[in-house]
């Protein structure tokens, strides 16, 4: 997600699990081929499983952008085929591209052709007028042809005339029985629901009908709902006791960020919905707001910020 699931919010959200798949910001094929590539798609060996997610329509630079990427070693790239901002629309990539499921087959072919590893598609129902049935039916069965290794979709259909993006990932109504249908028409083909789940129970309902489940906001917006994915839907040990186990870990990955001179709200600010609930947290949320932003501001600034948080959740928040 643009601006949220950068290398430093990426860190930490692997520190809770280790079963989950991270994706990061959608990077354009030009900016990855031409920019500044440690800084937009540099990341630890400690993330993986991770996937490098492009934004692009024009087959050989997003072939060149994914070999890239695969030299980086990413586990995985994603084409994004669903992002309805004006910007990406006059690049035309995005969710634009569902009206182009040939162009996108083209992409997909010389991008699969030139890396190992799995190329997958992120899309959207459909956009605009389309019927979303034809529209996403079809467009999966070409990316299906053209080698797409999965596909991942927004259950709800974009507007590109007349919504803001944050509208878009509100206003059209989200329709899972169609993406349980697109699921039965594809029984070994995986197929990964998203948009609007906002619990691990809710993802486990899902699961009962599709492959995966790909969390957004509510991932980002409370990281510690992460601790429970490998406990409740892989059947295994979390990777730390508990968010502050979590926490203390990801303190030593901020002090080597502090050292090589990044500020501590580049890595505070992924961390402002946490402990929601827990006595303390409106202080916690305070120190990252007010003094984690100065420029200079070290570790002891968020070990204040986390030392305010009472450790017992509230049983309101408990589960
Ligand atoms: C701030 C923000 C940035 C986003 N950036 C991307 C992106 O770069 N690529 C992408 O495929 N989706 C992006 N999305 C959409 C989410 O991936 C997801 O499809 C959408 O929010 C619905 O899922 P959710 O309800 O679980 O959040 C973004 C969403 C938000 C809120």
């Amino acid at each position: 997600m643009m601006d949220w699931t950068d290398r430093r919010c990426r860190s930490v959200h692997r520190l809770l699990t280790r079963r989950a798949r991270l994706y990061t910001e959608m990077v354009t094929a030009d900016a990855v081929v031409f920019g500044p590539r440690e800084r937009l798609i540099g990341f630890e060996d400690a993330q993986h499983p991770v996937a490098l997610q492009l934004g692009g329509a024009e087959p050989q630079r997003l072939a060149e952008a994914a070999r890239i990427g695969a030299d980086f070693g990413y586990d995985e790239i994603n084409l994004n085929c669903g992002c309805p901002s004006d910007r990406v629309q006059s690049g035309r990539f995005g969710a634009c591209l569902m009206r182009e499921p040939a162009l996108v087959a083209d992409c997909l072919a010389a991008m699969v052709a030139a890396v190992r590893i799995p190329v997958t598609v992120k899309c959207r129902l459909g956009v605009d007028e389309q019927d979303p049935r034809a529209a996403l039916f079809g467009f999966a069965a070409a990316v299906k042809a053209a080698g797409a290794a999965a596909l991942v979709v927004h259950a709800r259909k974009a507007w590109l005339e007349g919504l803001s993006p944050k509208d878009n990932r509100a206003i059209p109504p989200l329709d899972y029985p169609l993406v349980y249908e697109l699921k039965d028409a594809h029984s070994v083909w995986p197929i990964v629901l998203n948009g609007g789940v906002a619990s691990l129970e809710e993802a486990s309902a899902h699961l009962v009908h599709v492959d995966g489940v790909m969390m957004g906001r509510a991932a980002y917006q409370n990281p510690e709902l992460l601790l429970g994915v490998d406990p409740k839907l892989f059947g295994e040990a979390p990777p730390v006791a508990d968010i502050f186990a979590a926490l203390e870990a990801f303190m030593a990955i901020v002090a080597e960020g502090l050292e090589r001179g990044e500020r501590l709200h580049d890595f505070t600010r992924h961390l402002h919905g946490l402990f929601a609930g827990r006595r303390g947290a409106r202080r916690y949320r305070r120190i990252l707001a007010t003094e984690a932003i100065r420029r200079g501001a070290g570790l002891a600034v968020f070990r204040a910020a986390v030392a305010e948080v009472e450790r017992e959740p509230a049983l309101a928040a408990a589960e």
